[in-house]
């Protein structure tokens, strides 16, 4: 399988078959990743790494794997100290960032930017997420930390809970827990549910899918609660962000009536979905699900440029 020059864009742009290999090969990058071994694949690569939105685990993940690949990164995190401010469009600043890397990662508030920065670029471009609409790179770490937990993605009774309106990372994720036949509830409060397109897309491939705005019923049966940030940054109206903020709180007493082989995740950062307290629970796997960024963003820069381990 060839992914040499290829761009990462959304998910829906790999089959089953594909994503499966990435998530194989990404299991070789884990004791790299973990600085058990070095290598130097990426010796002599530029990675640009242009964040015009705040990020944590995504933008210090892909640092810390082109490092691990021993590549150099260049770029920023802080838009307005750029000629954005200036009034460059964004097809210049790739056009910059193509002639000084190999590589360009991207995150950016606006929905679509993604694709048009690829369409800019003749280096491949990796969508860090795109305002609410895609988030791939995650999706494959989501996948992968199910993966590594569960042994086996197919068949599981997923919970996506929270903001699944303006929730990029689950708009890539249930497309792909779809493809693996898992079954699907969609908790939400009423005015933050999937997309209706998402839910026809998930439908289409065959997903089993139930939604509800009630969290008791449906966590008794679940085998992964993934539990998502209500995206305030992404509301019109303060007021209506001040009306669902805190619908949901993940606490012990909560979990004491659930599968015992649970697992709950989340993309981070929480604010007040997860209480502090879950944190020393077996459930809790989405601080290991956040170093799982690393081995995959090895492997997607490795298999991107085409220098394979
Ligand atoms: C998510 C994002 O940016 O979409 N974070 C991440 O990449 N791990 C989720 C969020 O911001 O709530």
């Amino acid at each position: 399988m060839n992914f040499k020059g290829k761009d990462i864009i959304s998910i829906r742009d790999f089959s089953k078959t594909e994503i499966n290999f990435i998530l194989k090969y990404a299991k070789k990058m884990i004791p790299y990743a973990k600085g058990e071994k070095t290598t130097d694949i990426l010796h002599g690569k530029v990675l640009s790494s242009l964040f015009f939105e705040p990020s944590t685990r995504t933008r210090l993940s892909f640092e810390s794997a082109m490092n691990r690949l021993n590549g150099k990164i260049i770029g920023f995190a802080d838009p307005t100290a750029t000629s954005q401010k200036k009034g460059e469009s964004l097809a210049d600043t790739i056009r910059m960032a193509e002639a000084y890397s190999d590589i360009i990662v991207m995150r950016h508030h606006l929905e679509g930017a993604a694709r048009l920065a690829a369409e800019f670029s003749n280096v491949p471009v990796i969508n860090a997420g795109d305002g609410a609409g895609r988030h791939p790179t995650q999706c494959f770490l989501d996948l992968f930390t199910i993966l590594l937990e569960k042994k086996k993605i197919d068949g599981q009774n997923v919970i996506l809970l929270g903001d699944l309106k303006y929730g990029r990372t689950v708009h890539s994720l249930a497309y792909a827990l779809a493809l693996y036949g898992a079954e699907l509830t969609f908790v939400s409060p009423k005015n933050l549910q999937m997309p209706k397109e998402i839910v026809s897309e998930c439908k289409e491939l065959g997903a089993n899918i139930q939604s509800t705005s009630k969290l008791d019923k449906a966590i008794r049966n679940a085998d992964v609660l993934y539990v998502t940030r209500i995206q305030k940054e992404r509301f019109p109206d303060a007021e209506e962000y001040n009306q669902v903020v805190g619908t949901y709180q993940i606490n012990n007493e909560l979990l004491n009536n659930v599968n015992e082989n649970l697992i709950i995740m989340h993309p981070l950062p929480r604010v007040t979905e997860i209480s502090p307290e879950v944190d020393q629970t077996d459930f809790a796997v989405y601080f290991k699900q956040a170093f799982n960024g690393v081995p995959i963003r090895m492997a997607l820069l490795s298999l991107l440029t085409g220098e394979t381990l």
